[in-house]
């Protein structure tokens, strides 16, 4: 039996900025097997196509004229235990908070600091999540994905994913051609804490010996301080990348602007804190018509209510030239834009 097809489908519900952009057609695929009958579907032959999960990392700028493929792939399980680790496997589809909270709640630790990332395990690799100190690729062991052209079934390790900071092959050479089904995680017996970065280390002040629940916990409490709901507020987390300079570059920043916030990087470059940057161009709080930047983190910018995908890209534009006039520096936009 083939899949449904739906026409004219709202996207209002499928991407956490709340724009209202429609799709020409759309489909739900449930399943492996789902996704791999596309490749053969002749009413969606030659229509462009775009793979929706959470669309938590997602800008809409105008009706899509093609076929928005929902993945809502389901399930969870262990898949191999060895003396070192748990390997756990989740359907592309499956919420990612809750699938972290599941891990502890079975007592297999080490995703906490990922905890309350918006979004489906599917998307995690695309843009390798990360937060408080841990990114997604270092628990990760290996995905199942579908080769939209063919319908192949292929599985990439982590060199195939080529995981990068916000990056990973499928933003790349990858970029619209798999529909990732399912991924593999490598969770270690032996846990270790990771609670360096200031804001968790401050979450857990008093704490004695805290465990991978009160990590969790904190960061769930950071992220709640700091970042808005997007069920309140429609947005897609940080909106640009931290940009990372050379240490010529930065020196020069440095002795003009003391305050300056940076992180130096195992390659000899620096990250630079694009919040900061933003924040002392004056940005924060401000907008343009039904966006803002947020008023607690300049590094997230929101629709208020009633914007539009390219409003939110205006802002952006005008954000990035005041930090291009004052520190010279560029930022990248972080989401992906459709
Ligand atoms: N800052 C300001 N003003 C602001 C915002 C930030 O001065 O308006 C300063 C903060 O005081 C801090 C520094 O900038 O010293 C960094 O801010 P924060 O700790 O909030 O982290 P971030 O670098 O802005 C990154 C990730 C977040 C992740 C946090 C925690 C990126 C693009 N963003 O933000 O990821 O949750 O670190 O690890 O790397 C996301 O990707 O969507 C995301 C939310």
């Amino acid at each position: 039996m083939s899949l449904q097809l739906l026409t004219d489908f709202s996207l209002f519900g499928y991407n956490t900025f709340g724009f209202d952009a429609r799709a020409r057609y759309a489909m739900h695929i449930g399943s492996a097997d789902a996704a791999a009958s596309l490749a053969t579907d002749a009413r969606i032959a030659g229509l462009p196509h775009f793979v929706f999960g959470g669309g938590s990392n997602l800008v809409l700028t105008r009706d899509f004229d093609g076929v928005a493929l929902i993945v809502g792939i389901a399930g969870r399980r262990v898949v191999a235990e060895d003396r070192d680790a748990w390997l756990v496997e989740a359907g592309a589809g499956e919420n990612w908070h809750e699938f972290v909270a599941w891990t502890l709640a079975n007592g297999m630790p080490g995703l906490e600091n990922l905890a309350l990332i918006p979004g489906t395990v599917g998307a995690t690799p695309i843009q390798n999540i990360g937060a408080y100190g841990l990114e997604m690729g270092e628990r990760f062991e290996r995905l199942h994905a579908v080769e939209l052209a063919t319908g192949a079934r292929v599985v990439f390790d982590r060199e195939a994913c080529a995981f990068g900071y916000r990056d990973s092959f499928f933003k790349r050479d990858g970029r619209g051609r798999f529909i990732i089904t399912s991924v593999v995680f490598r969770l270690p017996k032996a846990w270790t804490l990771r609670a360096d970065y200031a804001d968790v280390a401050r979450a857990l002040e008093g704490a004695a010996s805290p465990n991978a629940q009160a990590i969790f916990d904190a960061v769930v409490a950071v992220r709640r301080a700091k970042l808005p709901d997007w069920k309140v507020l429609g947005n897609a987390g940080s909106f640009f990348k931290n940009p990372v300079v050379s240490v010529q570059t930065f020196d020069a920043l440095k002795a003009r602007e003391p305050g300056i916030v940076s992180y130096p990087q195992a390659d000899g470059q620096v990250k630079l804190a694009a919040g900061w940057l933003i924040d002392r161009c004056g940005w924060r709080g401000r907008g343009i018509g039904g966006t803002a930047v947020h008023d607690r983190q300049a590094l997230v910018l929101m629709n208020r209510g009633g914007a539009t995908g390219e409003q939110v890209l205006e802002l952006a534009e005008a954000v990035r030239r005041d930090v291009r006039e004052r520190f010279g520096v560029e930022l990248e936009i972080e989401p992906v834009c459709l």
